[in-house]
């Protein structure tokens, strides 16, 4: 039996037999504002507290202090995890966009994958990570012009994740209207062994929230779009509910 890793968010489990194959890669996709990064460190941080697992963030699009301070509202204290040594971020904006950073990790500019991959195994050495997130694809595909090779960097990092022992979140977004609900650059979920859709669609005036597993390998997941909610404890999957 292949071993699963809850992501201990409400209602997820549920829908793929009681979370994440161990050790595998999965894309979280979506427009801007779906709630991609809360879900993808909702899974960090259940990991840290219900099951005593350290988790790695990499940050291509928020510089870490934000992200601290943005998630304080879901009271959760990444702070104090890092003080903890379970929970590492990895700064991977403030260069890109040419800021000082002084985050005890730093990734370089221009991207590189060999740079970032030896960054992950340093912290695998210190903390010993068992959950690990890159947010986002997307930012890395727009430094890779060519899609053939943005593919293989994205083999090379989901294998890396996969043979360091991390059960690995990769965001994606996709543009609201565009025709590819799925992936932005059209290759990011060949490389993955699930997909995981995030909807933030107009319906009247209001917008309403739903998710779609919409690839699970080895997983006989649910195949309907449930609604869910983003709380002030985070994101809440209605698994009994679906959209009509
Ligand atoms: N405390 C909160 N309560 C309810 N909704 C929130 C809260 N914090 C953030 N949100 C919602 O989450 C959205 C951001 O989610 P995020 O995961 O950053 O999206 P993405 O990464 O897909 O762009 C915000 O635009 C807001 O609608
Ligand atoms: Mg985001």
């Amino acid at each position: 039996m292949l071993e699963r890793v809850p992501t201990g968010i409400p209602g997820f489990d549920e829908l793929c037999e009681g979370g994440l194959l161990r050790d595998r890669s999965y894309l979280v996709s979506g427009p801007s504002g779906s709630g991609k990064t809360i879900f993808a460190m909702q899974f960090i941080v259940n990991g840290i507290e219900h099951f005593n697992e350290p988790g790695i963030f990499v940050a291509t699009e928020e510089r870490p202090q934000h992200i601290r301070e943005h998630f304080m509202s879901f009271g959760w204290d990444l702070e104090k995890f890092e003080d903890e040594n379970m929970l590492a971020m990895v700064d991977a904006t403030s260069t890109k966009i040419g800021l000082p950073s002084d985050e005890r990790y730093i990734d370089v500019r221009p991207f590189d994958t060999r740079s970032l991959l030896d960054q992950i195994i340093t912290i695998q050495d210190e903390i010993g990570a068992k959950r690990a997130v890159l947010d986002s694809t997307t930012s890395i595909g727009f430094t890779i012009d060519d899609l053939a090779k943005f593919r293989v960097e994205l083999l090379k990092i989901s294998t890396t994740m996969e043979i360091l022992g991390l059960t690995s979140i990769m965001t994606c977004e996709v543009i609201e209207d565009g025709q590819d609900k799925i992936s932005r650059f059209g290759v990011e979920s060949f490389v993955v062994e699930g997909t995981i859709v995030l909807y933030y669609n107009r319906v009247e005036n209001t917008r309403v929230r739903s998710i779609e597993i919409f690839k699970m390998r080895g997983t006989n997941h649910s195949k309907k779009i449930h609604p869910f909610e983003i709380t002030n404890k985070g994101i809440v999957i209605y698994s009994r509910e679906e959209m009509l």
